[in-house]
Parts: C-alpha cells; sequence; structure tokens
C-alpha cells in the first residue's frame, strides 16, 4: 500500500513538472464556439452523436500514433481515444430539473495507464481546459438515459465497425454498442438504401429525371440497391410519368420504409463541411504557420540538395524543418518521388538512393496543432533544369498563376481547374505531346484544388468561393516511361502546388517563402546549407 502511495505521489509530481507545453493552441472558446455555431444549424428537436478516432493497432503491443478525427478536434479540442460528445440542439432537462445541451464522455483518469501511454484529461481536465460545463467517464455512457426516439433526428456517421474490443470496458466498441443498443441501430441497416430513400422522398415531378439519373450513379456503385423492391418500384413509375397513381403509390412505399427510423446519416456531415469550408482567425493563424513551415522545408531542402542524395533523406531534411518549428506531424504520408517515380501521384516508398540528374518532386506538409500544409515544389537534383524540364515546368506554372488567379470570391469551385486544364492543353499541343486538348488528361489525371485545413482533403460544400477558404492550386504534368511520346520526355514528372487563401483583397499566396519559378528554385539551389558541414561516420 505504501509502494502504491509512493508510486501514485511520484506521478503526481511527474505530471505537475511535465505541464510546459505550447501556449498557441486553440483554445476553449473556440471550440465551444464552434458547438454553438453548429448547434445553430442544427434541423429542430434533434441530437447530434460524435465518436472520438479509433487506436489502430501497428503489430503486437504496438499502435500507430493517435490522430483524433477532425471534426471531434474541432467541436471539442479533446485529442484522446475513447469520447463521445453528444450535442442537442436545444436544451435538455434531468430529471430533477437541471438543464444542459452538450454532453461528452472521456476517458478516465488511471495512474497505471498513464505511466504507461501518457497523460489523461479526464473529467476534471476536461471541464477546466475543454470549457465543457459537464463531463463524465466513458463507463458512465451506458447508463445515460435518454430517448433517442423522441427526437426527430439522431444525426451521426456510419459506423466503420473497424475498432477492437479491448479489455477496457468503456472503449470505443463499447461506447458504440452502447449507442447502437440506445438508438435501437438494426444490424442489417443499409445506410445507402436509406440515402436513396431519402433522395427518393425529395423528388418533386419536375425534378424526377435529375433524381433518377443520380441513383442510377448510386446503383452503379452498389448493385444491391437495383434489387430493392421500393426502389424498384420507383423506377418504374417514373417510367410511366403520365400515371401520378402510380407514381404516388411509389412514393408511399419510400415514406413507410424510411420513416421507420429518425436517423440522419447525411445531416451531420453537410453541418461539418459548412462550418469548416471557412476558417476563423484563430485557425488561420496555425493554418499560416503550418504553410510557412513547409514552405521554409521546401527552401531548405533546395538548398542542401545534391545529386547524391537519396528520396528518403530528403523527406528527412523536409521532417526535420517541420520538428524543428514544433510542427507535431505531418498532415499525410510525404511524397519524395525522383524522375519516374514522381508520375506515382501518392508516391510514398521514397527508397531511390540516388537522385543524380533527375527531377524530385517532393509533395509535403507539416501538421501544425492540427492543421497542415500541403506544397508541393519540383526540382532538379544537380540544381540545372534541362531544357525538357524547364519547357515542361513552365507549362504548369503558367497553368497554376491562371489557377491561382481564377481563386476568388464568387467563383464556382472548379474555376482553378478550368483555367489551368486550359493552359496545361495548350502547352501539351505545343510542344507536340498531344493533338487535342481531350487528351490532356493523360498527362494531368488529377484535380488541381481541395479544400485545406484540419484535414489535407478538407471538407467544405464545393459552393462558390467564400472568403476565408483556402485551397491548394497543384496542376501537373507527368509523362512516365514508355508514354507514347518522344522518348526525352519519359520520366518527367512535375507538380507545383502552393496553399491559397480566398480573400476579398483576391488570392493570398500562403506558401510564398518556397521559391517557385525555375529562375527563383535555380538561383535557391546555389545557397548555401547549414546541412553542408553535417556529415554522419561512414558505416561501411
Ligand atoms: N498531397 C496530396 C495532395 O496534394 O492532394
Ligand atoms: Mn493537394
Ligand atoms: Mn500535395
Amino acid at each position: 500500500m505504501k509502494a502504491y502511495f509512493f508510486l501514485c505521489a511520484s506521478l503526481v509530481a511527474f505530471f505537475v513538472t511535465a505541464q510546459q507545453l505550447p501556449t498557441d493552441y486553440l483554445t476553449a472558446d473556440f471550440h465551444k464556439g464552434r458547438r454553438d455555431a453548429f448547434r445553430a444549424e442544427m434541423p429542430a428537436n434533434s441530437v447530434a452523436v460524435l465518436f472520438s478516432n479509433p487506436v489502430r493497432n501497428r503489430a503486437n503491443d504496438v499502435d500507430y500514433i493517435y490522430h483524433q478525427d477532425p471534426d471531434f478536434h474541432y467541436l471539442t479540442g479533446y485529442n484522446e481515444p475513447h469520447a463521445v460528445l453528444l450535442i442537442f440542439s436545444s436544451p435538455q432537462t434531468t430529471p430533477d430539473g437541471n438543464t444542459y445541451k452538450e454532453l461528452i464522455f472521456v476517458q478516465e483518469r488511471n495512474a497505471r495507464a498513464e505511466q504507461w501511454n501518457g497523460k489523461r484529461l479526464g473529467v476534471e481536465g476536461t471541464i477546466a481546459s475543454l470549457g465543457f460545463e459537464s463531463a463524465y467517464n466513458g463507463s458512465e455512457f451506458a447508463a445515460l438515459d435518454i430517448n433517442f426516439k423522441s427526437f426527430d433526428k439522431v444525426l451521426f456517421y456510419n459506423f466503420n465497425n473497424d475498432y477492437r474490443d479491448t479489455r477496457d470496458g468503456a472503449d470505443l466498441f463499447d461506447l458504440v454498442k452502447s449507442f447502437k443498443n440506445k438508438i435501437g441501430f438494426p444490424a442489417n441497416y443499409n445506410a445507402s438504401l436509406q440515402q436513396v430513400y431519402t433522395l427518393i422522398q425529395s423528388t418533386t415531378e419536375k425534378d424526377t429525371q435529375k433524381v433518377v439519373s443520380q441513383l442510377k450513379r448510386y446503383m452503379s456503385r452498389d448493385a444491391s440497391l437495383a434489387e430493392d423492391p421500393v426502389v424498384k418500384d420507383f423506377l418504374n413509375a417514373t417510367m410511366q410519368p403520365k400515371d401520378q397513381k402510380i407514381m404516388d403509390r411509389a412514393k408511399t412505399a419510400v415514406n413507410l420504409a424510411i420513416n421507420q427510423y429518425n436517423f440522419d446519416l447525411q445531416g451531420l456531415g453537410q453541418i461539418m463541411s459548412g462550418l469548416r469550408e471557412t476558417k476563423l482567425p484563430e485557425e488561420m493563424a496555425l493554418l499560416r504557420k503550418a504553410i510557412e513551415i513547409s514552405a521554409v522545408g521546401q527552401l531548405e531542402v533546395m538548398k542542401a540538395m545534391h545529386p547524391g542524395m537519396s528520396e528518403t533523406e530528403v523527406q528527412g531534411v523536409h521532417e526535420y524543418v517541420y520538428k524543428k518549428y514544433g510542427a507535431e506531424y505531418e498532415g499525410y504520408p510525404s511524397i519524395v518521388g525522383g524522375g519516374n517515380n514522381g508520375c506515382i501521384l501518392h508516391y510514398i516508398e521514397n527508397n531511390k538512393p540516388e537522385l543524380g540528374a533527375e527531377l524530385v518532386l517532393m509533395d509535403l506538409g507539416a501538421e501544425y496543432h492540427g492543421y497542415t500544409a500541403d506544397v508541393t515544389r519540383t526540382i532538379p537534383a544537380n540544381g540545372v533544369f534541362s531544357p525538357e524540364q524547364k519547357a515542361i515546368y513552365d507549362i504548369v506554372y503558367n497553368a497554376q498563376e491562371a489557377g491561382i488567379a481564377a481563386s476568388v470570391v464568387g467563383a464556382p469551385f472548379s474555376a482553378p481547374g478550368a483555367a489551368a486544364s486550359k493552359v496545361v492543353a495548350d502547352g501539351l499541343i505545343s510542344l507536340g505531346l498531344i493533338k487535342e486538348a481531350s487528351e490532356a488528361r493523360k498527362y494531368f489525371p488529377h484535380g488541381t484544388s481541395h479544400y485545406l485545413g484540419l484535414d489535407v482533403h478538407d471538407k467544405g460544400t464545393y459552393g462558390p468561393f467564400k472568403a476565408n477558404t483556402v485551397i491548394t492550386v497543384e496542376p501537373g504534368i507527368y509523362i512516365p516511361e514508355g508514354s507514347d511520346c518522344d522518348p526525352k520526355w519519359w520520366g518527367i514528372a512535375v507538380r507545383i502546388e502552393d496553399d491559397i487563401l480566398i480573400s476579398d483583397q483576391g488570392p493570398v499566396l500562403l506558401s510564398y517563402m518556397a521559391p517557385r519559378s525555375v529562375e527563383a528554385i535555380e538561383a535557391a539551389m546555389k545557397l548555401p546549407s547549414p546541412l553542408d558541414a553535417f556529415s554522419l561516420p561512414s558505416l561501411e
């Protein structure tokens, strides 16, 4: 007992002394404000239920580094696993007359577990530092007495059923199991069928054909939908548009099938997309920092690069710069592809031992306090672009300039892509690599833009651009070995990717610290690097 007391006392001392943390995290007020903003978008008489991300096992008793689900982080700031958040559209009253509008269940404090795997906030820490009026241990969730049937809508994401049941009686597996019991979630619930029913339910006579096309798209992804009698009846009815009785009967069948449940598996994503698309100033401070760190990483690599470097070492230099600035993670696995490897869009092996005179495509992003950058530079490992490399690079550069110029408030989401694609197609035609614009996708097979924020491919509505949105503009040209063109182009892969703030004053280049034009890159590669003097003993 004495020994146990001593151990507890030393753990307390350990945690008290381990409190020196960065001071620029999002604040409790930010997260609380986001929950209020979320609530304002909720349908009447609804509850939203969100779960933390699962822990993933790497091997034996080693797990992958834990990363919180970005929605959960955005709404709570709680970054531990095994937690569940409930947000109510309007205040709820307990039997003894107290009101509440949100509930959070978190990992229970446990000195022994914390000694091995790190500090837990626990109920008290969650209340003290995350702005919740009350919080509960996960083990109390099973006993939570809420009649979910009393809500018009229960919003949640479909379950991936990909988490383990550990010895802990309140792990994510148990929380989800309790929740499924509480809402009466059927074991055979077919989310895509319910989505199709919802779509049919919202059909008016004049948009029937649009809905039918959408339905056929869903059916091409999930053939079982075509076997459903209710869907079959509806499709049959749409083929006899003059017969209102058949259509009414089909819609009644849909209503009957869907009304058994008050689940809403789409609404949560729609609200979160609306909220996360535009960034608040607190978020912009972190996102700008992640982007500037990543841009400095690109510059430092340009200075340090030489033909004897390996892809792995290049990756290491970028990631060292990230850590030096205090960025916790990479926002996605780092991509460093020399020569033909650059043609693999998400190449992450990064194991070529020597880059020689090839182009090196480097697509990396630091994650700083949850926000991730996404910056790509393509540079010649020997410091000088060959005429062919330069010809391709300049087309991509001009395409990116056009894409950035099109990134303005009110423009459709597709505007940067349309502008960049035209420049790429014209450029490839002028070099004789293609004959007509429709062939350009052969060498430019991906989109030009995505939202950026807590996720590298962040959430958003894909509507016209709004101020305070951050997107990437990232055209590329990839000519794999063996392509149907003059072999002098083979193995050239160029992507230039920058992070752009869409603002009322026009597009703002956030990744400006990374040299971008041929001239600026060649000049940067002539600069001395602190790594020139860094050598390690040979291990041969
Ligand atoms: N780094 C992944 C992307 O550019 O979308
Ligand atoms: Mn990107
Ligand atoms: Mn990228």
